[in-house]
């Protein structure tokens, strides 16, 4: 008898640990499938490229609505479309939670919204001009360090949204809250040389500098590369060109593979059908065609100047498109160059995990003279995007804006670029280092007419 009440003893401990076991796989190991989307666009917008388990989706919404004071006033610039649970560049997948990873579109997708409100449009591949990454970092940042990051406030704000099984309940309080809260810490800590730099502001991150010292693990050198983002597409159109703002890439997937490094922490947790199904996308999308009608004959008379004045460097025909212009020639902020260090060029060839590998990264001196197609939505312009319209290119430096507001989603067609004069936006300062405008005096002596033929042929492209 009493040997019997032992074994049921021990057969129930069993079951329960065996029950506890199986709920915890559940929960937080199982994995789904990523969504699947129909369309190439759509796959890059919403795509998840990141096996691993992702930012808990439930606790993300919850820091939203429980420490929304947590948020800049300007908000984060994400794109929101009609009808998605997520924002543009938020990837959703199941591994045991619902879980967050950014893609590429977080910081290559951008959009254009009507004056009056009404309506956006969205551009994948578009350079993400209006979205705010530092900002978006620190929000998570501040809402780990708040004092209501606790399962007594978001469980709640959890249980409003979602209804959650008593296990489940138990995993979210006891497991992923803690974890999340000590992840994104961890994770402010090692990004604690951000603070050191200049505010980036909206559609500008340090690319770069979280490759050398957050994945390469290399000391902070104290350089600063704060750089605009850039347009993905027609990437076909890229190959045997350099790429990066300094030309350092010489492979456009190698640089595809270097961009995706950095957001999946490890080669093993890349999805390649989904990364490869965004790359061809990248490889054929072509430049959305500028909105509004374009005035033929005075675009005729501007394409004339651009031949004479820019195409050598910027058209697909250009004798030196693609190439470097030195910086010493182009004469535009030095600053982004000194990151290059050589520290970091030979960490980059010593990576080696095929199809991750970096070799094809070659030191320079100077700028790239980068193809323009779509180059309405590149705006602002430059490396470090410090001239907010085509119009402001074509003054000399002395006369281009010297404080504007970056991060409007508004465009201005007169002058080619976002409406930056503010209230509102980022305050971006062209006194501050990094943030120069001067150099790029192309064009900038022309007669006023010339200039204007000039502008509408920019639309075309
Ligand atoms: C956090 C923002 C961010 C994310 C996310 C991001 N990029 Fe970028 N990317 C940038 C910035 C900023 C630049 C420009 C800096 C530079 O390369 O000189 C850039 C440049 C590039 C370039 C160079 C293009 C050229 O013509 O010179 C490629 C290629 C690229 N990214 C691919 C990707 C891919 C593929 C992904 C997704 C796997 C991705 N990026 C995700 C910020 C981002
Ligand atoms: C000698 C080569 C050269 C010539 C000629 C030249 N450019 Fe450029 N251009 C560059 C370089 C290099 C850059 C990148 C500089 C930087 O970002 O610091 C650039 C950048 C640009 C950009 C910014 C692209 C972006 O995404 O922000 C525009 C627009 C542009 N050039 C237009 C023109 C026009 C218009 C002309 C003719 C009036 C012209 N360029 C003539 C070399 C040239």
């Amino acid at each position: 008898m009493k040997r019997l009440f032992k074994r049921g003893l021990v057969l129930g401990a069993l079951l329960l640990i065996g029950a506890l076991a199986t709920g915890l796989w559940y929960h937080l190991l199982r994995r789904e499938p990523a969504p699947h989307f129909a369309s190439e666009a759509e796959n890059f917008k919403y795509g998840s490229i990141n096996t691993a388990p992702g930012f808990p989706l439930y606790i993300w919404e919850a820091m939203l609505d429980g420490m929304a004071d947590q948020l800049p006033p300007g908000g984060l610039g994400l794109i929101q479309e009609p009808g998605r649970s997520t924002p543009v560049g938020f990837a959703l997948r199941t591994v045991g939670f619902p879980g967050l990873n950014a893609n590429c579109a977080l910081c290559h997708c951008g959009t254009v919204q009507s004056a009056d409100g009404s309506g956006q449009q969205v551009y994948p591949g578009a350079p993400a001009q209006q979205f705010d990454f530092r900002a978006f970092e620190s929000f998570a940042m501040k809402c780990a360090e708040d004092p209501r990051f606790t399962a007594a406030t978001l469980m709640p704000l959890i249980r409003r949204r979602h209804s959650l099984g008593w296990f489940e309940g138990w995993v979210y309080r006891w497991l992923l809250i803690p974890a999340t809260r000590k992840k994104v810490l961890e994770q402010r800590d090692a990004s604690a040389w951000v603070d050191r730099r200049p505010p980036a502001g909206p559609g500008r991150t340090d690319a770069f500098s979280r490759l050398k010292i957050n994945f390469l693990g290399l000391p902070d050198d104290g350089t600063t590369d704060t750089s605009d983002s850039v347009p993905l597409w027609h990437q076909q159109a890229r190959t045997g060109r350099r790429l990066h703002w300094n030309g350092a890439g010489t492979r456009v997937d190698q640089d595809n593979f270097l961009s995706a490094v950095t957001l999946i922490g490890k080669p093993g947790n890349l999805d390649a059908a989904t990364f490869n199904r965004m790359t061809n996308f990248l490889w054929n999308v072509k430049a959305p065609a500028f909105p509004s009608p374009v005035k033929a004959p005075l675009a005729a008379q501007g394409e004339r100047v651009y031949r004479q004045h820019c195409a050598e460097c910027h058209a697909p025909d250009g004798a030196k498109t693609g190439q470097v212009t030195p910086q010493s020639e182009v004469g535009t902020d030095p600053d982004f160059l000194r990151m290059w260090t050589p520290a970091f060029q030979a960490a980059l060839k010593a990576y080696r995990q095929p199809p991750f590998n970096f070799d094809g990264m070659v030191p320079s001196d100077g700028y790239v003279n980068p193809l323009l197609d779509g180059c309405w939505l590149r705006a602002p312009y430059l490396h470090n995007g410090s001239v907010p319209t085509l119009a402001d290119l074509l003054q000399p430096p002395a006369e281009r804006p010297t404080v504007f507001f970056r991060g409007g989603t508004v465009y201005g067609p007169d002058r080619m670029g976002f409406v930056s004069t503010g209230p509102g936006g980022f305050r971006y300062d062209t006194s501050v280092p990094g943030n120069g405008n001067r150099g790029h005096i192309y064009g900038t002596a022309l007669p006023a007419t010339e200039k204007t033929a000039l502008l509408e042929y920019l639309k075309t492209l």
